[in-house]
């Protein structure tokens, strides 16, 4: 087993913070997080697991010992009367995985191409996108348990998935299909994920850029492949490329409100964009709301509010060669940005990514 010692992380976190991992180990399979497991010095320290890095800010240097996920392997290993099963190990990136799904004929996944991350993070914060949630695709995981070394499988209900939030985002205890379990957050290495896609594929439309597209291309049942390519259109249209801009995608959840609140928003803001959701509650755009409070464009030392998407903050600085905005900006802003939209609007957002 080899564990790196001061390993940068820049260029492991879309961020492109700055900033070191004391103690760094490459897991491929599960005999790697045995290793670790075996060893006196680390199978009791404390633990962080990383995927592709594009979901965190990273506030100093990490003193747990890193996992870096790097299980590879794509395959059919299923098939039902209804839908095909694929399985992708959790190190592959998920942009690639969705590309190699449609390549090889199994569609389904399309709306949520160009998410930036890894296949192993995505069910943790059930990531999603035009109309598409993880969890609507969602076979089974398996994981490891880090205490005890257990490899253990876990299906959509035993996720816990909610809106951007599963069982990997708590460490209390969680309610999974009306039982309380135990939360695995820093307690779970997610291997390898499963997905079914349904033999009998239909588009899923009605989002406005999505129409837009259509209208554009005066298509009216567009293909698989068209839905992928429009949607990373729209996505680098908007979205900052993590290449090029630090970013960890929306920054912010979208707030959930009941009619109540909804309505005395509208009285104050009659503009707020909002949309009605099954369970009778209202979503209301959080990008609007910040964009609202003037933020667009906005600076707090080298931390940015996206010009194109007041959702999005973005590292101003350097790029992958140093420098660039530290994570105590990133958080200072962030701050700066709950306070108005709370002082404004009343509501509190939530930030989406997860602060190490
Ligand atoms: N808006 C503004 N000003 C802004 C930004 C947005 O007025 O600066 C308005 C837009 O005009 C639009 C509304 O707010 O009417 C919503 O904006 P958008 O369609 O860009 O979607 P979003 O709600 O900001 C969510 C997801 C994205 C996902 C898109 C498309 C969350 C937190 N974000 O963004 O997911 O790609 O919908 O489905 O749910 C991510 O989670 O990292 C992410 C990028």
């Amino acid at each position: 087993m080899l564990v790196e010692k001061n390993v940068p992380l820049q260029p492991f976190n879309t961020f492109h913070i700055v900033a070191k991992a004391l103690a760094l180990v490459r897991i491929a399979s599960e005999a790697d997080v045995q290793a670790v497991l075996d060893t006196a010095e680390w199978a009791n320290s404390p633990k962080f697991v990383l995927g592709g890095g594009s979901n965190i800010v990273i506030t100093g240097d990490v003193k747990p010992l890193v996992l870096k996920v790097e299980v590879k392997g794509i395959r059919l290993v299923g098939e039902t009367a209804k839908a095909y099963i694929v399985e992708a190990g959790g190190g592959e990136v998920w942009h690639d995985f969705v590309a190699w799904t449609l390549a090889n004929g199994y569609p389904g996944l399309e709306n949520m191409a160009l998410i930036p991350g890894t296949v192993g993070a995505s069910p943790v914060q059930n990531v999603g996108a035009y109309g598409v949630e993880l969890q609507d695709r969602f076979e089974s995981l398996d994981a490891m348990d880090l205490q005890t070394g257990a490899v253990f499988s876990l299906n959509a209900a035993q996720c816990a998935f909610g809106y951007r939030d599963s069982v990997f985002k708590h460490g209390g205890s969680v309610t999974t299909g009306g039982q309380q379990t135990l939360g695995l957050k820093d307690r779970a290495l997610i291997l390898r994920v499963r997905f079914t896609l349904p033999k009998a594929w239909k588009p899923v439309l009605g989002y406005a850029d999505i129409e837009k597209k259509m209208a554009e291309n005066a298509v009216i049942e567009p293909t698989a492949q068209q839905i992928f390519d429009w949607v990373c259109a729209i996505r680098r249209a908007k979205l900052p490329d993590p290449a090029v801009i630090g970013n960890a995608g929306s920054f912010f959840k979208n707030p959930q409100v009941s009619p109540e609140q909804c309505a005395d928003i509208i009285a104050r803001e009659p503009r707020v964009v909002h949309y009605h959701l099954a369970d009778g509650s209202i979503k209301l755009a959080a990008g609007w709301l910040i964009d609202a409070c003037g933020w667009r464009g906005k600076s707090v030392g080298q931390a940015g509010v996206y010009e194109k998407q007041a959702l999005v903050l973005v590292n101003r600085g350097a790029g992958v060669d140093g420098g660039g905005a530290t994570g105590g900006e990133v958080m200072t802003l962030a701050k700066a940005i709950q306070t108005s939209v709370y002082e404004r609007f009343g509501i509190l957002l939530e930030p989406e990514p997860v602060f190490v």
